[in-house]
């Protein structure tokens, strides 16, 4: 998941979480890799361990390695810790660097991290920060599904066509890029010369809906929203992106 800040990426990332939760047989894991988000608040779980705390832990630590066990050995370990196992699906958050140039330091991380883990799932959604500055080639080397979000305005497409144009300029090996139009008030028809300069296939639209946003203004998991509307256009939009 990729977007401007704001277009509804950890809302749609936790409506495409419970979508797999709910329709999908497997192994399922959140990633949390956004510093500004709360994708775990999303999907229902109050303080996660994050990768950056159990980090900022071992390095005061380093002295209290057992005996016995190589540094690798137990930083790896340690970062076990740091993923939370919910209800039909596990979530690691990624947390905030403190200070400055630390973004190097959480990258190295979630490259290593995600390289390792992801063997032992069927289904990863990574709610990303804006940008793909930090999702480099050596972080995340493939992605299935590359999904653009973007809200129901001109300057919202022309920044998916943006971030596309970096991802591919990273040499990010990208399976399927998709535009998902967000907060739709009406038809998109009007923006389609827009939509097609982007370069991304158009895998529908979410309406705006007032009582998805009232849901978050009142901090409850997007996980359990329940809406006859948003659910059908998720559950299309899910399949598009089950079959490429
Ligand atoms: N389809 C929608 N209808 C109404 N409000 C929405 C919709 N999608 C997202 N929002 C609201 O927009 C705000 C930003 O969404 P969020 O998912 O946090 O964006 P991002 O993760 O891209 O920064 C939130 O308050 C959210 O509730
Ligand atoms: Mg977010």
């Amino acid at each position: 998941m990729n977007g401007k800040g704001g277009t509804g990426k950890t809302t749609i990332s936790s409506l495409i979480m419970a979508h797999l939760v709910t329709e999908h047989k497997g192994a399922i894991l959140a990633i949390d890799a956004d510093p500004n988000s709360c994708l775990a608040d999303a999907l229902g779980i109050r303080d996660p361990q994050t990768i950056v705390g159990i980090c900022d832990d071992i390095s005061k630590n380093m002295n209290k390695i057992p005996a016995g066990m190589t540094k690798e050995r137990f930083i790896e370990m340690r970062v076990q810790e740091a993923l939370t196992e919910a209800k039909g699906f596990d979530l690691l958050v990624m947390g905030r660097p403190e200070g400055p140039g630390c973004y190097c330091y959480v990258n190295n991380l979630l490259r290593g991290v995600i390289g390792s883990l992801t063997k032992n799932y069927d289904f990863i959604v990574i709610d990303n920060a804006a940008g793909m500055e930090h999702i480099s080639r050596r972080t995340v080397g493939t992605v299935n599904k590359l999904l653009l979000v973007s809200d129901f305005s001109v300057p919202g497409i022309r920044s998916t066509k943006k971030i596309y144009e970096l991802a591919k300029e990273l040499g990010i090996k990208i399976g399927c890029a998709y535009l998902l139009i967000n907060k739709s008030t009406g038809p998109i028809y009007p923006l389609g010369e827009e939509i097609k300069a982007t370069g991304l296939k158009l895998i529908g639209d979410v309406p705006n809906n007032e009582k998805l946003a009232m849901w978050s203004i009142e901090n409850r998991p997007i996980f359990e929203f329940e809406d006859k509307e948003i659910n059908n256009r998720m559950e299309k939009i899910c399949e598009i992106l089950m079959k490429g």
